[in-house]
């Protein structure tokens, strides 16, 4: 039967870390000369209905590392659910192509996508969640840390679809997570009461707070992300005078481990949700967790498209 990957909550902690130790051989490899070409004659169908660097660019080159194919297909190509129902797109689409990834508004249009392709759907980022940032986080905490097991990582910002993954992520593979949101703004119920649910059975613990300060007292990892995500555009002068006292600035950072580490999944507003002086000094991966995307994502590819 096909596999998906649609949201972290739909894997067991032995599959995740099937793909971090994976993406780990597909890294070195790379960096030896290059990757042996698992995919070749296979390619990957991408529709966004939002703008990506990240994730169009990494997808399209771990393709292409492992000597595949992929496609793209922009907001104006498909117009999934408008131009042609967003079963039809699944039935007709994954007749040409060996995998989908998606980029989408709405969750219901992946789970759809997935209900109707006959090749494996990977969620590029919906409204609700981001699955293959927060692997590729968890890849890179492994990377700086050398263990996840009982690392706190402590969210500062908006309850939103980068910090549900996590929260999945972080509870599958045992490691603390607590997020910092204003009153309002905080993470999906259901989300947090799976996370919780998941959290026991790796004795972990997930933690909602609503001050910053005591959220990253003792934190291995600081993660942040936009005040205003892709869609959001209407709430924006709102979230913009709710969000500052959760800015990540240097005092903030001066309150959690000393060898804190600091993510944003990025694009980053400098001077609203990070500064400056945060994003480029020596607390930072920022950049790092953006090329380990491609690796990651290889690691998804190799595993799903059968290539591996
Ligand atoms: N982090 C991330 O998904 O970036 P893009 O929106 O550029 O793909
Ligand atoms: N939360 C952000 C993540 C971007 C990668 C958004 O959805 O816009």
């Amino acid at each position: 039967m096909k596999k998906d990957l649609i949201s972290l909550a739909d894997l067991s902690s032995s599959e995740i870390w099937d793909i971090l130790n994976l993406a780990q051989e597909l890294k070195e490899e790379w960096a030896a000369g290059g990757n042996i070409p698992r995919l070749v004659g296979k390619s990957l169908g991408m529709i966004f209905q939002k703008p990506s660097l990240r994730t169009r660019v990494s997808f399209e080159m771990a393709m292409k590392h492992l000597g595949g194919h992929a496609l793209y297909l922009s907001p104006d190509e498909i117009q999934l659910g408008k131009r042609e129902s967003v079963a039809d797109v699944a039935r007709v689409l994954s007749r040409y192509v060996d995998g989908i990834m998606a980029r989408v508004f709405a969750h219901s249009d992946l789970e759809e996508l997935a209900r109707y392709s006959r090749v494996p759907v990977i969620n590029g980022l919906s409204d609700y969640s981001h699955p293959c940032q927060a692997l590729s986080d968890l890849f890179t905490i492994l990377e700086k840390k050398g263990r996840l097991t009982g690392l706190k990582l402590a969210w500062v910002g908006d309850g939103n679809n980068v910090l549900h993954s996590l929260l999945f992520g972080c509870s599958k593979v045992g490691m603390d997570i607590v997020a910092a949101t204003p009153e309002g703004y905080e993470p999906d119920g259901q989300v947090v009461e799976m996370a919780f649910a998941f959290a026991r059975e790796s004795s972990s613990t997930v933690e909602l707070t609503n001050d910053p300060v005591a959220a990253v007292k003792g934190a291995d990892v600081i993660y942040t992300d936009t005040w205003v995500s892709m869609g959001q555009e209407a709430e924006q002068k709102k979230r913009l005078e709710v969000f500052p006292p959760y800015q990540v600035n240097a005092a903030l950072v001066s309150r959690a481990r000393p060898d804190v580490i600091v993510m944003h999944c990025l694009p980053a507003h400098r001077g609203q949700e990070i500064t400056d002086g945060v994003a480029d000094g020596p607390h930072s991966v920022i950049f790092d967790q953006a090329e380990n995307r491609m690796h990651v994502q290889k690691a998804i590819l190799a595993i799903l498209l059968g290539g591996r």
